[in-house]
């Protein structure tokens, strides 16, 4: 099971955590790969300005926005699963 860890600080909160957790959601629902993923909310990742800050499994920060979190989902997060 690889996680992804979405931040609620509340820098990334302010800018929109709920909507791209429920995206994510969507999105694992939408490949069925619930039994792949799992999203975990996360405290500060230390990367305020680039909110929502989004971490893959191997530690990378994505900076994730409601408009971009379909896109970033299918280009960096489903063909590393
Ligand atoms: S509040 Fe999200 S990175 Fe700091």
């Amino acid at each position: 099971m690889k996680s992804i860890k979405i931040c609620i600080g509340s820098a990334c909160h302010i800018k929109g955590s709920y909507e791209v957790i429920e995206i994510f959601k969507e999105e694992i629902d939408k490949y069925k790969l619930g039994d792949k993923i799992e999203l975990c909310a996360s405290f500060c990742l230390g990367k305020c300005r680039d909110a929502v800050s989004v971490m893959r499994w191997d530690d990378i920060v994505f900076s994730v926005s409601k408009e971009n979190a379909r896109q970033i989902f299918e280009a960096e997060f489903m063909p590393y699963i």
